[in-house]
């Protein structure tokens, strides 16, 4: 297997795969089932941008997370479902169900018409149909691009549309604590304006009454119930499209990121293997969303590619009552438990004894991803979750990278406070200064690329391979450039200091200050907008709107209002700026440039730090945003 061991065995692992790559990973990839082996383990380079992994290999994903455990761990667990209301009963799904179950869901994809290569959207909630889809497009070649189910009617539209999908898969609708969310009516919205859309399948999940559009609509169970088990799986080969997932960056729209087979395979199943150490009866529960990345490599692939048993919990930590994480911990039995950090600081934040209520003893490795993670956040963690006795993997990593790129091993590296602290094999770090020199030796900070490429990296940017190099590879040539900022210390521990790009990381959510601008800017009576983000004690980062109008608004109460509901209508409820201020005119450079740093500074409450304005066009603009600052 590719289990590492200790301490040394990392080191030795590490060195290993960058002296000897290709080896490294082939031993690695002997242990997956292939339909044909690569000719070559890795090519390609990060200036003509060509890299490929196991190339002309044949495979297919799902034989590897179900078909491949059916003799050994047919009768095992695979998924456990926790529905939003405490009182409806846990559902398990062995390896035998969950084979079963995606082969009846990708038939019943194949009865709708659905090809290798085509692109199915899937806009549902966390229930256990939706991983049944991902995996079920899988087994026939299709596509996957998941939109997480907060998403405005317009957000999922641009999504469909830039990656041109024509099958759609959403519930009537989905619950999240006391609130349910209308997915069906936001998706016929949507739908509007998707050409592409040929069908919509919807699965029932709250009995709302909705309207299903003739010729267009079809009922999961309608389906389901009547498909075969049977589904051979589609040959791929190893540099097919698995994925694509959107993601927000500096600049512009979303970015559809394209993952491949083989390649994410091997790294995600390498990376959850080894930073979480599960053993077989282990029970592990990540509470993503499977609508971003770390619900795609590790509540869906990384999990099941090791034979894992994988919690899906359908609600929020905070309902019925914010000890829910930790009733769920104790009634499952969960060994393994992966959060973010906002989420630890907002149920910090609530009644300790919801905490101590629980007795949470099968915790034995405790996970944060998403966002650094504070001082007293940390320790809270360490203290009251895992009763300092349970390892923090502290996970850093991207959308792009498909996989954990920095992170201790639990039970084998080091646990320190905020920091990632080491690479796994295969990732090499480096530190790069505003002119692109590579910053050597330790105890030093810089912008954080990665030279050279690994298995698990987004090869493009869906259908804009011009935009996935200008963004990643042009600011640095010939490396990746992750957009944080990254101090490594004495001895060599990675710690992630948050973007340094116009990306505001909100409750781990990332979102462009560009789109959020866009949005207000919609608004007739918006002349222009800066945004920027600000620290925020529970979100980590928080949202601060500059606005011009064109008159100022008679109740900036209401204008505000009108705002945040414009942004919840354009984007989604996640981007809706925290604070909003309405001001004459915006600190610019003499080139039209807005100041950004003059922004940020006055939004974290330091207008003492404003440092040097006499490059402005106006500076008497600063004055006045600093006066009436939020
Ligand atoms: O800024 C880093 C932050 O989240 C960004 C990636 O966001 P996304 O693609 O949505 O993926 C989130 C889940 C992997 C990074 O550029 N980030 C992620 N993990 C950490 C982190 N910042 C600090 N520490 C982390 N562990």
């Amino acid at each position: 297997m590719y289990r590492i061991k200790s301490k040394n065995d990392y080191e030795q692992s590490y060195t290993n795969a960058l002296e000897a790559p290709e080896k490294f990973w082939a031993d690695i990839a002997e242990n997956f089932h292939w339909h044909k082996k690569w000719d070559q383990v890795k090519s390609g380079n990060f200036t003509d941008l060509d890299f490929k992994w196991f190339t002309n290999a044949k495979l297919n994903i799902t034989e590897n997370c179900l078909d491949r455990h059916l003799e050994k761990r047919g009768d095992k667990r695979a998924l456990t479902f926790e529905a939003n209301d405490p009182n409806t009963p846990t559902t398990h799904y062995t390896y035998k169900e969950l084979h079963q179950a995606v082969c009846k869901t990708a038939n019943m994809l194949k009865d709708l018409g659905v090809k290798k290569g085509d692109r199915v959207c899937l806009y549902m909630g966390m229930v256990p149909e939706l991983l049944f889809s991902v995996l079920a497009c899988a087994r026939i070649g299709a596509i996957h691009s998941v939109v997480f189910g907060g998403f405005s009617a317009q957000s999922l539209a641009d999504r469909i549309n830039d990656c041109e999908c024509n099958l759609l898969i959403t519930n009537d609708g989905s619950y999240r604590g006391a609130k349910s969310i209308d997915l069906k009516g936001i998706a016929d919205e949507a739908l509007e304006t998707c050409p592409t859309i040929k069908n919509v399948l919807v699965h029932k999940r709250i009995e709302s009454n909705i309207t299903m559009k003739e010729g267009r609509d079809v009922w999961w169970h309608d389906l389901y119930d009547k498909a075969s088990s049977d589904c051979p799986a589609e040959v791929m080969d190893s540099e097919d499209p698995l994925f694509i997932l959107y993601t927000s960056g500096s600049t512009g729209k979303p970015k559809g990121l394209m993952h491949t087979t083989a390649g994410y395979m091997v790294w995600a199943a390498y990376t959850f293997q080894n930073v979480f150490q599960t053993d077989e009866q282990d029970i592990y529960w990540c509470t993503a969303d499977i609508g971003w990345i770390t619900g795609h490599s590790y509540i869906t692939y990384g999990p099941l590619l090791n034979g894992a048993t994988t919690l899906m919990f359908e609600g929020v930590p905070t309902w019925p009552d914010a000890g829910r994480f930790w009733q769920i911990v104790d009634k499952l039995k969960i060994t393994h438990f992966y959060t973010a950090p906002t989420a630890i600081r907002a149920l910090m934040a609530c009644d300790e004894k919801l905490v101590e209520a629980a007795s949470l003893s099968t915790l034995k490795v405790l996970g944060t991803v998403g966002e650094p993670i504070n001082e007293e956040a940390w320790h809270w963690y360490d203290q009251k979750v895992g009763k300092k006795n349970c390892p923090i993997v502290d996970t850093w990593w991207q959308t792009e990278t498909g996989g954990i790129m920095i992170s201790t091993l639990a039970g084998i590296g080091e646990c320190i406070p905020t920091y990632a602290t080491k690479p796994l094999p295969g990732v090499k770090p480096e530190l790069v200064d505003e002119k692109g020199s590579v910053i050597e030796g330790n105890d030093v900070s810089g912008n954080l690329c990665i030279a050279g490429s690994w298995p698990g990296q987004a090869r493009t940017v869906y259908g804009d391979h011009e935009r996935f190099k200008q963004v990643y590879f042009s600011t640095y040539p010939g490396k990746y450039f992750t957009g944080d900022g990254c101090y490594r210390d004495k001895n060599g521990n990675y710690r992630i200091t948050g973007r340094v790009d116009d990306v505001i990381n909100v409750s781990g959510h990332r979102i462009g200050t560009a789109e959020v601008e866009d949005a207000i800017d919609t608004l007739e009576s918006v002349v222009e907008t800066a945004v920027v983000g600000y620290p925020h004690d529970i979100k980590g980062q928080g949202i601060y709107a500059y606005v011009i109008c064109h008159s100022t608004p008679s109740n900036l109460e209401e204008f505000s209002k009108q705002v945040k509901d414009q942004v919840t209508k354009v984007i989604g409820p996640i981007a809706k700026p925290d604070k909003i201020q309405v001001v004459t005119g915006l600190p610019k450079t003499r080139s039209g440039k807005i100041m950004r740093r003059i922004l940020r500074k006055v939004a974290e409450g330091r207008p003492d730090q404003l440092g040097d304005t006499s490059t402005l066009l106006d500076p008497s603009v600063v004055d006045d945003i600093v006066k009436n600052a939020q």
